[in-house]
């Protein structure tokens, strides 16, 4: 299994361009399924779990072809599906699978998906998305781990008036595609507003759906009979964005930020300006230095889109343990996502989890090398940023999560300045 290695201490200074953002391209990428006319992706990253997602539209029948226009992009072909079950052992790599559950009843009439079972970060149940397609008619039973759903008779889901009992990312992102081949009207009610559902409803009207309501939690959908073919660019990654400019402040450096936008992270820029990180919008993206800053703790609370998003608190985590004073931070969407806590402490960090929901930051003077693991994509991303801040060698074991999350991980600090480097072990 690969590791990273790091020689920390260095503050990064450079620019780093923002690749295609992971969490828009999966749901993009189920969407093919809605058409029997080609999707071409463009700026989709190179990632595992792009890769895995491949694997599964190929399996139903999808066919793919690479073209070097653009850039590169992807061209996906769903005239020919033959398969309509996501079988366990692709789903059970990567829950987002579980996003080709709406479309393939919304256009088959009938889908057999693997329950994608529990992770490192939460139960992670599916209850959302399986009871809104009950209210548009679907018959759901559930056997041997798999959810089989058939569309009511005459093969077409019905329009619904939906509420999400919670805010929930995948559940508006599958119910929204399967409404828009369902018969009548959707209406989705608390619905998920990321910047990534946002790219898929840009997406689905380019193929032809009629959504109204764009960008905010309640989306109005018209269901038509077919969708047909688009092109579409997959928006940057505002999760790497913030990554790099956490990775900038932890290390007293300064980071140029291409291609993602600002907008897209108002609450993750407002808690570090509150820090003392300056952030700068240019036209391209934006600066985040903190070289000669004088850093204090901040408190934040994850919370759907546009709060402070889950995804990027372990990398605010490990940045906070490098600041002064104390700071509260406080997870509000998944249930144990504070698994970076014990290895950052091994670090020198001064964290305390006071369960189920928050922790306590006291900042350090130094963090410390040592060889750490994490157990999801984020929280290995929040042990690379104290990697890089600390004092001495650090050495990320199970580098597979940051490979289905971070495109050119390695070069792209690299090119900052830092001293990183990937060891290869079979
Ligand atoms: C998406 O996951 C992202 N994944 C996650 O990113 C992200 O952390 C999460 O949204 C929240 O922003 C992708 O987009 C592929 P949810 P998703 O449904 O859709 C509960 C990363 O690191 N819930 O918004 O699975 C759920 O347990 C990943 O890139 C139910 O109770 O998240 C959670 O507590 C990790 N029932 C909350 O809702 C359901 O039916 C939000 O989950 C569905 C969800």
């Amino acid at each position: 299994m690969d590791k990273i290695k790091i020689h920390g201490g260095i503050p990064l200074d450079g620019k780093v361009r923002i690749s295609g953002a992971k969490n828009a391209a999966l749901p993009l990428m189920a969407a093919t399924l809605l058409t029997d006319e080609t999707l071409t992706l463009k700026n989709l990253p190179s990632l595992a779990d792009i890769t895995t997602m491949t694997a599964l539209l190929a399996q139903h029948g999808v066919k793919l072809t690479m073209t070097d226009e653009d850039g590169g992009a992807l061209i996906f072909d769903s005239r020919h599906i033959f398969n309509l079950k996501a079988p366990y052992d692709i789903v059970r790599k990567m829950r987002a699978s579980m996003l080709v559950l709406g479309p393939l009843v919304a256009r088959y009439g009938k889908a057999k998906v693997s329950l994608p079972g529990g992770c490192a970060i939460g139960t992670r149940p599916v209850d959302m998305h399986l009871s809104a397609l009950q209210k548009m008619g679907a018959d759901i039973q559930i056997k041997e781990g798999y959810i089989i759903a058939y569309a009511p008779a005459g093969g077409r889901l019905r329009g619904a008036d939906i509420t999400f009992p919670k805010v929930t990312v995948g559940g508006t992102e599958d119910i929204l595609m399967a409404a828009t081949l369902a018969d009548g009207q959707t209406i989705l009610r608390n619905a998920a507003c990321e910047p990534e559902v946002t790219d898929l409803v840009e997406c689905l009207v380019k193929m032809g759906a009629d959504i109204s309501g764009i960008g905010s939690n309640t989306l109005v959908i018209n269901g038509t009979e077919r969708l047909h073919g688009a092109v579409h660019r997959v928006v940057a990654d505002r999760i790497e964005a913030a990554s790099y400019a956490l990775a900038a402040a932890a290390t007293r450096g300064r980071v140029e930020i291409v291609g993602a936008s600002l907008n897209h992270l108002a609450a993750v820029a407002r808690a570090m300006i509150d820090c003392g990180v300056s952030i700068t919008e240019t036209e391209t993206g934006f600066i985040a230095d903190a070289r000669d800053a004088y850093l204090i703790g901040t408190d934040i609370m994850t919370e759907p889109y546009p709060g402070f998003p889950t995804d990027v608190q372990a990398q605010m985590t490990a940045f906070l343990a490098t600041v002064g004073g104390a700071s509260l931070v406080t997870e509000s969407i998944f249930e144990n996502r504070f698994m970076h806590v014990p290895e950052l402490v091994r670090m020198g960090a001064n964290i305390t989890v006071h369960a189920p929901s928050s922790a306590i930051i006291r900042g350090v003077q130094k963090l410390s090398g040592a060889e750490v693991m994490a157990t999801d994509l984020r929280a290995s991303m929040g042990l690379v940023l104290a990697g890089l801040a600390a004092e001495g060698t650090t050495t990320v074991n199970r580098v597979y999560h940051l490979d289905r999350g971070y495109e050119h991980l390695e070069e792209k600090l690299t090119a900052c300045g830092a001293q990183i480097e990937r060891i290869s072990e079979e």
